[in-house]
């Protein structure tokens, strides 16, 4: 098999996300049905799904014919949602939130439209656009500002990726240590998880700066051959999954120094990240943490006040089989990694 095949097959295996209610209802039987938990987990089907499924809807036809009452693991998590919550006589007095995977698509939707009406959400402070109220002097942290870089190259394909926390940087750092020797990276025996805990390509193929890379390579600004990418993330998604790293993982290791001291406060964390945020923009205090690199915003990062023009966007999918594989595979191909391997 092509060796890019694997590592597009890695990079899905690594990224995927129950898609849908099937797909979920699978991935919570997968698991159970494999781990050994009581007398006969699984209705004691082992991993044959027709077993399964066919001694489950026995119970099913039990407990709604003979009013035979059960309720086992496999009871709660396959008998029907709309056997729950009184839903029979309280049907229309509900609302019905929708799940997803990516909690800032319908969940967020959905429960918004619910605060909103209930009148849970504070009153804004000022009627203005953000448009107007950011035109005042020194409102809003500038859009436009140099704060990190970090590039990674891969010269015998001609690709660089810019990568920010948070949006699959460590992925990314181990496919472009990967192009950028792919036989050592693979004598070691390593996996992209293992870039984790320590880069192989350290220093290696690492750039801090567009300009270092196009000197070093000798890379004119007009039709170069060269690719440089960056993979852009839904800010709201990517905070909360910042958040949940820095401020809801640390704390469990008890790593209260983290998050700006603030434990589970969102409010303080907010509050004060923003006042760096303001005092990095304004007073030239350069001091920087964990949370600035995981929370400041991506169009700070890899140059792109200057660069824009030269980069190409690879949205990030929770999903990557969605949105991001399509245009990373495109952009392999346009740069021939699939011809070398
Ligand atoms: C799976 O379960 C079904 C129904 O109990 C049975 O007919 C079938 O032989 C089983 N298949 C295997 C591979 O054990
Ligand atoms: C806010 O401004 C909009 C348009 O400028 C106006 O229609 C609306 O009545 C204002 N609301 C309040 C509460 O002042
Ligand atoms: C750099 O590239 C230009 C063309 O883009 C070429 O004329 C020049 O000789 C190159 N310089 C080096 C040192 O390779
Ligand atoms: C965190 O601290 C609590 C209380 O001091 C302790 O019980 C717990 O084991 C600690 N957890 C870790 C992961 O160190
Ligand atoms: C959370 O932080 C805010 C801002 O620092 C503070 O006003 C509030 O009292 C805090 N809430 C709690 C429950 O500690």
């Amino acid at each position: 098999m092509h060796k890019v095949l694997l590592l597009l097959l890695f990079i899905l295996l690594h990224f995927r996300a129950p898609k849908n209610e099937i797909d979920a209802e699978f991935s919570s039987h997968c698991p159970y049905c494999r781990v050994a938990e009581g007398p006969s987990p699984c209705n004691g089907c082992d991993k044959n799904m027709t077993c399964f499924i066919l001694s489950e809807y026995e119970r099913f036809k039990k407990q709604a014919v003979k009013g035979v009452l059960t309720n086992t693991f496999e009871d709660r998590h396959f008998y029907p949602q709309n056997w729950r919550c009184d839903i029979k006589k309280m049907r229309k007095k509900y609302e019905f939130i929708r799940y997803s995977s990516d909690p800032t698509k319908q969940l967020m939707e959905d429960l918004f439209t619910i605060a909103r009406r209930q009148g849970k959400l504070p009153k804004r402070a000022k009627n203005i656009s953000a448009q107007t109220l950011c035109a005042q002097k020194l409102a809003c942290a500038p859009q436009f500002r140099k704060y990190e870089t970090m590039l990674r190259v891969s010269p015998k394909y001609k690709i660089v990726n810019c990568v920010v926390q948070k949006s699959m940087s460590t992925m990314m750092t181990g496919a472009m240590c990967y192009l950028y020797d792919e036989k050592e990276y693979e004598n070691t025996g390593r996996s992209f998880d293992d870039e984790f805990n320590g880069r192989l390509c350290k220093s290696q193929n690492e750039f801090s700066s567009v300009n270092d890379v196009r000197n070093k390579y000798n890379i004119s600004l007009r039709q170069s051959g060269w690719s440089f990418s960056m993979v852009v993330r839904h800010p709201i998604d990517r905070f909360v999954s910042g958040y949940v790293d820095r401020c809801v993982r640390l704390l469990v290791m008890n790593a209260t120094a983290q998050c700006n001291g603030c434990r589970l406060n969102m409010t303080c964390f907010i509050e004060n990240e923003y006042k760096r945020l303001m005092q990095i923009s304004y007073k030239r205090k350069t001091r920087r943490t964990m949370e600035d690199a995981h929370f400041f915003p991506q169009v700070w990062h890899c140059d792109l006040p200057d660069e824009r023009e030269f980069f190409e966007f690879l949205p990030y999918s929770t999903d990557s089989e969605e949105e991001f594989m399509p245009h990373f595979e495109d952009l392999l191909q346009r740069q021939d990694v699939c011809t070398y391997i």
